[in-house]
């Protein structure tokens, strides 16, 4: 369907922009000889057609890229329920930048853990459903609500996927030990006292303890248990979180770690962290090399927030 609405795009650029040549050469070549004085509207007219013809590859440029993730007017949402905010969208455009890669990497089986309203879950089904048809996409909640608005915003893109409500994989663990192809997680990150954590309500969906990362530090061994062999696993963190001390710990458990996305708001400084499992990385010496794995990360964070600026 997708082929056939690029095809008919082209044909109605072609058609457009032939016929805009076409009269712009014709008036230019009566008015040349005399022929004809034409009225000022119809000298108009191959402006008209050329900006027609922009305005419409815009538009299909748009939307060919708006269809690849989730259609923010169709995510459902609640009062109790985490709306996509920059660091949804971040990480989803960390996905998106990896689109290529996660094809080739063809997983069977992808999971979300805190799908809140379901923009990022939607989004990576709509980035893979077309190339690969038949994965199984898994998406987690502790909120009941987040589960029912997910479910409403994966109906809305015409797009399922299993989803529980349970804390962090509690009920799926046994099920998906060492299955996970993708993992994706956006947790509770901000640093807030330690009382504020899982509290019921909207509070659970950004409260995240000490330095940010009560529920990060819960999340990364279940992560390391679900995810398979070729696992590859998107995490959102702030700077607050001191991810290189995140990477730090997943190296000691055998993962290497890039960073996909930076982004600088505002409010807070995001890192997208990609984590995947290197037999390089288990054979280091993991206590004395630890304070120059930090300084490394440090310099590659730097050299990132360079090139943004840039
Ligand atoms: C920052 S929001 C992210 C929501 C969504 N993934 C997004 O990016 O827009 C964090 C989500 O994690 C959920 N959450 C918090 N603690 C959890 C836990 N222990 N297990 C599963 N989900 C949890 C919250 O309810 C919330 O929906």
């Amino acid at each position: 369907m997708e082929d056939l609405i690029i095809l008919y795009n082209l044909l109605l650029h072609t058609l457009l922009f032939h016929s805009a040549v076409a009269v712009a050469v014709a008036v230019s070549v009566a008015s040349l000889f005399g022929e004809i004085y034409p009225p000022r509207s119809f000298r108009r007219l191959p402006k008209t057609l050329f900006l027609t013809l922009t305005l419409n590859l815009q538009w299909t440029v748009m939307s060919e890229m708006t269809s690849r993730t989730a259609d923010i007017l169709r995510v459902s949402s609640h009062r109790e329920v985490y709306e996509p905010c920059d660091d949804s969208f971040a990480l989803v455009d960390a996905l998106l930048a990896d689109q290529t890669n996660l094809i080739n990497h063809d997983p069977k089986v992808c999971m979300e853990i805190g799908c809140g309203s379901g923009y990022v879950i939607t989004s990576l089904i709509l980035l893979l459903k077309e190339k690969l048809p038949n994965v199984h996409y898994i998406a987690t909640d502790t909120n009941q609500i987040a589960a029912r608005v997910t479910n409403e915003t994966l109906q809305a893109h015409g797009v399922s996927a299993e989803v529980v409500c349970t804390d962090i994989a509690s009920c799926l663990e046994k099920r998906l030990a060492g299955l996970v192809d993708v993992m994706v997680v956006n947790p509770p990150y901000v640093p807030t006292p330690e009382y504020e954590v899982g509290m019921e309500g909207i509070a659970s969906a950004w409260a995240g303890g000490e330095n940010g990362r009560s529920v990060i530090d819960r999340v990364l061994p279940v992560v390391d248990r679900l995810l398979s062999e070729k696992g590859w696993f998107y995490l959102v963190t702030l700077t607050s979180n001191y991810p290189s001390e995140i990477c730090l710990g997943m190296r000691k458990r055998g993962y290497a770690s890039r960073i996909v996305v930076q982004r600088s708001t505002e409010e807070e400084n995001l890192i997208i962290l990609k984590f995947w499992r290197d037999k390089d990385e288990e054979g280091v010496d993991k206590e004395t090399s630890s304070e120059s794995f930090v300084k490394q990360f440090s310099r590659s964070l730097s050299s990132f927030m360079e090139k943004q600026w840039r």
